[in-house]
């Protein structure tokens, strides 16, 4: 078989073709999504000895292929030797080929495909945490053979079962932001019952798994939003104390006068005059940062003292200018954070497949539509979550 058709499995778990369709990345096109990324033929990748070839049923939109596509702040051509990229960190699929001392798991295994991956030899794989490995890199952004391809190549470890009550695009579109906020959460700030937790972007790929997880922690999540649509879709996610920044001018601009910064700093302060009239007076306990340049000096200012600011992304820029003075004075905490490990994602998955978490996939796109569905993310023009139908059927 020398090509596959989209939207077909073939009759025979394991017969593989020899090309197989991609959305590639090409270095001399990198730029806005809509341009950088193509469908091209591209041989199909054979597994080593502790790795998987999955068929990809459907792929998951996140903002690294939005990265991966601009080529900033970093080429990904910086990050492997592949002649090309193929962008996409989550999927959902079946187990096609494994190799040889692949023992979890068996072709015609329903799975879902976690981001992280490890050398798993080195004393932090094996005692400390994968995330710390010197060879930890994001599959689909620092590696090629991502999900926006008919097959995608990755390590055993990679692999959590599908969820049964979800169709193949919804159980492709929560891995890489619900395990991240999992373990920013839960491993990262330690959130207890009764915290009061600053969501930024609370209708975005993280900010939807944030507001379920404090809930189900018995925490309080303040959701910030921009827009009425958003409002909605977090209040039915469960969130009650909602804010929508587009009524405040706290953003920070990289530039400013002494006058700017005085009617930044007043807008902050009703900022934060505004969440404690939401929660009866109180300051958040923790503020899930992601948005970065932006937001980062208001989420130092409003965090309570002696609370914790958990961050993990810098979609609006990653130097990061804040005042200093109330993050020592009142003894705040910064945790950087970053995926998850195997295990962290293993149980936040049993979390989805008992359906205490819920997906929340907004738009099903054809491949073909793979860069404009990144371009809508890149513009802000998405809510929740956008899932690419590869080898699933039809609706
Ligand atoms: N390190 C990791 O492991 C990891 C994992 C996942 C994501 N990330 C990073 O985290 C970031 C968010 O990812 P995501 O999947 O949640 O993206 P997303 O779906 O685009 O959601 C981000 C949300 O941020 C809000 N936002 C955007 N610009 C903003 C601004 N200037 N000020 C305030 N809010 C703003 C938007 O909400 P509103 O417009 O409604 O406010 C948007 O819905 C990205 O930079 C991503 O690369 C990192």
């Amino acid at each position: 078989m020398r090509t596959l058709e989209l939207h077909t499995v073939p009759k025979t778990v394991g017969e593989t073709p020899e090309l197989m369709q991609a959305v590639v990345i090409r270095k001399e096109r990198e730029g806005d999504p809509i341009d950088a990324m193509r469908v091209e033929e591209v041989p199909v990748p054979e597994p080593g000895p502790s790795e998987v070839l999955v068929l990809v049923m459907a792929a998951g939109v996140n903002f690294n292929g939005v990265w991966a596509a601009q080529g900033k702040p970093v080429s990904v051509f910086r990050m492997h030797k592949d002649p090309f990229h193929i962008a996409g960190s989550d999927a959902s699929g079946i187990v096609w080929k494994v190799g040889a001392e692949v023992r979890r798991w068996k072709p015609g295994d329903e799975v879902v495909i976690h981001c992280n991956q490890s050398c798993g030899q080195c004393p932090e794989c094996n005692g400390l945490d994968p995330m710390a490995c010197s060879e930890q890199k994001i599959w689909g952004y620092e590696t090629s053979w991502g999900s926006f391809a008919q097959f995608t190549k990755v390590q055993a470890q990679q692999l959590v079962p599908k969820p049964k009550q979800l169709g193949w695009e919804a159980a492709a579109s929560y891995g890489l932001t619900y395990f991240t906020a999992y373990r920013m959460l839960v491993g990262r700030a330690q959130v207890k019952p009764g915290d009061n937790v600053l969501v930024w972007g609370a209708a975005g790929g993280l900010g939807i798994f944030a507001i379920q997880i404090c809930k189900l922690l018995g925490a309080n999540p303040i959701a910030v939003v921009s827009s009425p649509a958003k409002i909605d879709l977090v209040r039915s996610l469960g969130a009650e104390m909602i804010v929508n920044r587009r009524e405040f001018g706290f953003a920070k601009q990289p530039v400013e006068t002494p006058e700017q910064v005085k009617k930044r700093m007043d807008e902050t302060k009703r900022f934060g005059g505004e969440l404690r009239r939401l929660t009866g007076g109180k300051d958040p306990d923790v503020v899930f940062e992601h948005v970065g340049a932006e937001t980062f000096p208001t989420s130092v200012f409003v965090c309570k003292r002696f609370g914790k600011i958990v961050i993990c992304g810098a979609t609006s820029g990653f130097n990061l200018d804040f005042d200093v003075r109330y993050l020592w004075m009142r003894q705040k905490e910064i945790l950087g954070s970053h995926f998850a490990n195997a295990y962290q994602a293993e149980r936040a998955n049993e979390l989805m497949m008992s359906g205490k978490i819920r997906p929340v996939l907004d738009q099903v796109f054809d491949f073909a539509e793979t860069p404009l569905a990144h371009q809508l993310m890149k513009e802000n023009k998405h809510k929740g979550k956008l899932g690419i139908r590869v080898q699933a059927p039809l609706p």
